[in-house]
């Protein structure tokens, strides 16, 4: 028995001193369950130097590797299978897997891992836990809409603490991609179009997911991605390339990930795209110079699913082992299903291409992960079959579940006061979405099922007893059948009032997902149109996981209700939302467009040489469309309530700023509506001169207020070097002096305005 006591643990010592492992099990988590202790820095480090100091050539090598297992599938599978994944485990060639759930199995794989391995290293369980794992949140573009960092931690939270109870170590979130191209399927994974609003979510998300100790036993391994500027895609379409230049990189898609490695990521994805010609999963300026450099990262960087073999396919590496050779020495530690660090790192070694020091930084930086989760102090700590009994859908993660659902609703239309509905009414629920459960939950669902969830149909007759309250489906979400046209009509004929739930299916957003098109799928427009024609009041429910160009829609509906896919709860809270339980207080977090020949579309644009001048759209030799206007359909930020608020002029401090001091701007907020409501009150900033063009404007602040019917509200930002500072024209960050602009208001066009000066210093 070889001496490992330098770097083994209480767990280690008891197993291997003879004592029958399940008492030692049993101990270990009495102690961890109650408390875990932050495992030491200075500790973390000696103790992975003296494991590093023992381990051969093949054991670090497995280290850096990560297969899948087969419970859920997230990519294409090798042909292998469970046994085989075993036996690579316990030859250690394979030291962390992902996709395997429940504490059974993992417990099945950890138990071969310490007690079959020569050097006895827990593996490390990875899964997407991306909006919950049983209790399931809305998405995250939905979550986005919320503008509630605090909440969304807390669904983090949750997610978390089940996730953890089914035995995992590591989430493959959050996903922090800007994207400003609906077209792109993974648009609905993400926070945005923004990178002010996407950091602070960024940041709420890592602190969920991790909480303030890695060790303890209801939190994860966040695992910031797709690294870098995956939501760039070329005309939105999956895995296609990204030419971006370092000004646009720097100011718009790397906020959200150093926001969220500032705030404690400890483990980064490589992202599957190419950033201008080479391969995000072999870029030393990404994974070196920015990530580690910059930004001090001091976790370690896992590939996408076989992102290194692809870079053959990429036309950057000859074949698999040129891959491999690339993808290490340029900072990936991690080779997240290629097979290409276990199969060509040894002969690369030899061959003089890659070093071991380089093998041995990038095993270091994963072992000490390991050390900072506790697995070497009790590899089973997530392992505990009774609290993964109790964990699931209680009643406060459904709670708040619930909550955020709510708070992820954008009103979007709202004539006439339509909505909310009125207890009493007939009702014709209409439309493929009305009563499906499973399109509730979105796209990536982890372990959450439907069988449970209210569907809107369902939540619409529990609020509305006594009514008749009928449902039909009209059509598919998308199919060119109008057979069920007739029968919905009818329905819409006998009741008082229609409600449509229209929009995509969960298979149409997220991996692999765009579209080409931003309508509504099949023929349910033209089921809408026949709705219309009855001239009963129609209420459009949508879910959807992009924004839509829906121009025609809008025009329709006479209330417009955004739900996107809202989870375990959402079907529930957007009955209740409908009549008026909550009052929806959801903001665009990006644009929709008119048509989806305006996309790229997002407020935070340039103004151009030739700006249109709105009264005088028809002026020829401006920046325009000849069959478009160059607005959206609805902005970001942009979202209604049930009552109504009015913002006072903008108050400005003084007119001028000193570099270094702080000047608030203040608006009085007023409820002039008839109901209670909460408001998301936005700060914009413009500079208007600066040695590089500027945004005509850019979100540099929010706050999320709720307000009584009649009750009015002082908000004020503050605003310093902080909102002012930019990438300058030679490429460091800081201020210039010159006038400024100051919108606040409750969208991106705001229109309250004051003006100061920044002096120079
Ligand atoms: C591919 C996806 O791009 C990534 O987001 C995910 O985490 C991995 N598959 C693992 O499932």
């Amino acid at each position: 028995m070889p001496d490992f006591t330098a770097f083994q643990t209480p767990f280690f010592q008891a197993r291997f001193a003879g004592r029958p492992l399940a008492l030692a099990v049993l101990a270990a988590f009495l102690f961890f369950a109650s408390t875990a202790p932050a495992v030491e820095p200075e500790t973390v480090s000696a103790r992975t130097d003296a494991l590093l100091a023992r381990m051969t050539l093949a054991e670090k090598i497995g280290q850096l590797t990560l297969f899948t297992g087969y419970s859920g599938i997230t990519g294409p599978v090798k042909e292998q299978g469970q046994q085989s994944l075993l036996k690579q485990v316990c030859k250690g060639d394979c030291g962390n897997v992902f996709n395997l759930i429940s504490v059974a199995e993992i417990k099945k794989f950890q138990k071969v891992a310490v007690e079959e391995t020569r050097l006895h290293i827990p593996l490390l369980f990875g899964y997407d836990v991306i909006h919950g794992y049983k209790t399931i949140f809305p998405i995250c573009l939905g979550a986005a809409a919320s503008w509630n960092p605090a909440l969304i931690e807390s669904s983090e939270r949750v997610a978390a603490t089940e996730a953890a109870a089914a035995g995992l170590d590591w989430t493959f979130a959050p996903m922090v991609d800007i994207a400003r191209d609906p077209r792109w399927g993974r648009i609905c994974e993400g926070a945005g179009e923004d990178p002010f609003l996407g950091s602070a979510i960024a940041v709420a998300r890592v602190r969920g997911i991790q909480g303030t100790n890695l060790a303890a036993p209801d939190t994860l391994l966040a695992c910031v991605k797709h690294f870098a500027a995956y939501g760039a895609v070329q005309s939105g379409r999956e895995y296609n390339t990204v030419d971006l230049s370092e000004r646009m990189l720097r100011e718009v898609y790397l906020p959200p990930y150093r926001a969220a490695i500032d705030a404690g990521a400890l483990s980064v994805m490589s992202a599957f795209n190419e950033l201008n010609g080479t391969p995000a999963t072999a870029n030393r300026f990404l994974l070196q110079r920015v990530l580690r450099d910059e930004w001090g990262f001091q976790g370690f960087v896992v590939t996408d699913y076989t992102a290194i073999n692809e870079l053959v396919m990429h036309g950057s590496a000859a074949d698999e082992g040129d891959a491999a050779r690339q993808a290490l020495p340029a900072g990936v530690d991690m080779d997240m299903q290629s097979g290409a660090f276990l199969n060509h790192l040894q002969e690369r070694l030899a061959a003089g291409q890659i070093t071991e020091a380089q093998i041995n930084a990038a095993v270091k930086r994963i072992l000490e992960i390991k050390f900072k989760l506790g697995l070497f102090d009790n590899p089973f700590r997530h392992c505990d079959e009774q609290r993964e009994q109790q964990a699931f859908y209680t009643k406060e993660n459904l709670a708040t579940a619930y909550r955020l659902a709510c708070e992820s609703f954008v009103l979007l239309k709202n004539t006439n006061q339509t909505l909310p509905l009125k207890v009493g009414k007939n009702i014709a629920v209409i439309g493929p979405l009305a009563d499906s459960r499973r399109d509730l939950l979105g796209s990536w669902i982890a372990e959450g099922k439907a069988d449970s969830c209210e569907t809107v149909f369902e939540g619409i007759q529990r609020n509305n007893p006594g009514a008749k309250v009928t449902f039909t489906a009209g059509c598919d979400i998308d199919s060119t059948n109008r057979a069920g046209f007739a029968k919905a009509v009818t329905a819409a004929k006998r009741a008082d009032l229609a409600v449509l739930v229209l929009g995509e299916s969960c298979e149409m957003s997220g991996e692999a997902k765009c579209r080409t098109s931003l309508g509504l799928p099949g023929v349910q427009t033209e089921l809408l149109r026949e709705i219309k024609k009855t001239g009963k009041p129609v209420v459009v429910v949508l879910m959807n996981g992009r924004p839509l160009a829906l121009e025609e829609e809008s025009q329709m509906a006479d209330a417009l209700l955004e739900t996107w896919f809202p989870g375990t709860e959402g079907g529930k809270a957007a009955a209740d939302v409908l009549f008026g339980q909550h009052n929806p207080c959801g903001k665009l977090p990006a644009t929709f467009p008119r048509a989806v020949g305006q996309v790229p579309i997002f407020y935070a644009a340039k103004n151009t040489g030739r700006p249109l001048d709105p009264a005088n759209p028809k002026d020829v030799y401006k920046s325009k469309y000849l069959d478009c206007p160059n607005d959206p359909l609805y902005p970001f930020g942009f979202g209604l309530s049930y009552t109504t608020f009015n913002y006072s002029e903008v108050r400005l401090e003084r007119a001028t700023l000193k570099p270094g001091e702080k000047l608030q701007a203040t608006v009085t907020v007023t409820n002039t509506g008839n109901y209670a409501g909460a408001e998301v009150v936005q700060l914009y900033l413009r500079d208007l001169v600066g040695s590089v063009t500027r945004p005509v404007r850019e979100l540099k602040g929010f706050q999320k207020i709720e307000l009584r019917a009649g009750e009015s509200r002082e908000v004020s930002f503050s605003i310093g070097e902080n909102e002012l500072k930019f990438l300058r024209a030679d490429m460091t960050v800081g201020t210039e002096p010159g006038q400024y602009e100051v919108f606040i208001g409750s969208d991106s066009r705001a229109t309250a305005v004051a003006k100061f000066e920044l002096l120079a210093r």
